[in-house]
């Protein structure tokens, strides 16, 4: 049976994530016209808005609802959004989601100010709730972790023998902790049970990793049309994700080390992109990162058991699922 769609998932908090839209586009807005076009051109630059979603399916599953949820929904979004312009700066890349980068078309002095600028307006939200929950403590130190997994991901760019645990320690920082915050933040603000709320941070911990191997193998397979980027990027960019990671431990020592060296030249030719492709073919990874996804998300569902039975805790189930199967 295949995972229900992304929007149908959603269609317990759809009236949420409108507020929270508006939200984004208020709080995110600069008074000074230039500042404001490229605040927007990343605020509305087409994510998923998985974060958003995470928090208000946690908060409604845990009991909470109103404006507050709405809030913490847009203030983890535009740590995202911040994360990602920076992010797009060291990897040089020209395009996200099918647009322009910003610094690709206003230069990296104005996307490292955007990326400060919309980090301040996260501080100034966290200010406003005046609430006694420990959110902004949460996300200081989500946020220092997404800062140190970047840093050990650019020192360990590059290198072709990285280990399987320093990769999952590197996206568990980079990805895997707001995923997570979202979800425990959502729980937190919902209950005061606290095997509710570390179940619910269990299931952030779980399908973060999921979205995250996905993320990895679809890599490969991204065409610019449907991903508005090019395939082997994270190659091109030095780094080796889980599905070559894995390949280069099945593969021959003779293929490991031809991979190495096109890997040590970057991968921009042609005919070394289809032979890596021939290899992920041979050695099934495309099935083998499913499979491992997979169990992730049934972790992340399993999780959930002491959560009451509700549409937002089914949803929560099925966005685990839809983790582990998207194509997208
Ligand atoms: C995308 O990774 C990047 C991240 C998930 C996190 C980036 C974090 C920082 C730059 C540090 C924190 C900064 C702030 C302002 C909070 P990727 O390059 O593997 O994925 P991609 O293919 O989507 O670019
Ligand atoms: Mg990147």
């Amino acid at each position: 049976m295949s995972a229900p769609s992304l929007d149908s998932i959603c269609e317990p908090i759809s009236v949420d994530l409108a507020a929270v839209e508006k939200k984004l586009s208020e709080k995110s807005a600069s008074q000074y016209d230039f500042v404001d076009s490229a605040v927007q051109h990343v605020v509305q630059g087409g994510g998923k808005r998985l974060r958003p979603i995470l928090l208000l399916l946690s908060a409604k599953a845990c009991g909470h609802e109103g404006e507050d949820a709405h809030t913490l929904a847009a203030v983890v979004e535009l740590i995202h959004v911040a994360s990602l312009v920076h992010d797009d700066v060291l990897d040089e890349a020209p395009r996200r989601r099918g647009r322009e980068t910003l610094h690709s078309k206003w230069g990296n002095k104005v996307a490292v100010l955007v990326g400060d600028y919309l980090h301040a307006r996260v501080l100034s939200m966290l200010v406003d709730r005046h609430a006694e929950d420990p959110a902004m403590a949460i996300l200081a130190r989500t946020t220092q972790a997404m800062c140190e997994g970047e840093v050990i991901h650019a020192y360990k760019s590059g290198d072709f023998d990285i280990s399987t645990d320093d990769y999952l320690k590197i996206i568990n920082l980079k990805t895997g902790e707001l995923i997570t915050a979202s979800c425990a933040m959502g729980a937190i603000i919902g209950t005061r049970e606290e095997k509710i709320i570390q179940g619910v941070t269990e299931y952030g911990k779980a399908v973060g990793a999921a979205f995250q191997i996905i993320d990895d193998l679809l890599d490969f397979e991204a065409d610019e049309e449907k991903f508005g980027k090019e395939p082997f990027n994270d190659l091109r960019e030095g780094k080796l994700t889980y599905p070559i990671i894995h390949l280069r431990g099945v593969c021959t020592t003779e293929e490991s080390r031809q991979l190495e060296l096109i890997f040590n030249s970057k991968v921009d030719e042609e005919e070394s992109i289809e032979w890596i492709e021939s290899l992920l073919l041979r050695y099934e990874i495309q099935p083998h990162c499913r499979c491992i996804a997979r169990e992730y998300a049934d972790r992340a569902k399993s999780a959930l058991t002491a959560l009451p039975e509700s549409p937002a805790k089914e949803a929560l189930g099925h966005l685990a699922d839809f983790g582990a199967s998207r194509e997208w």
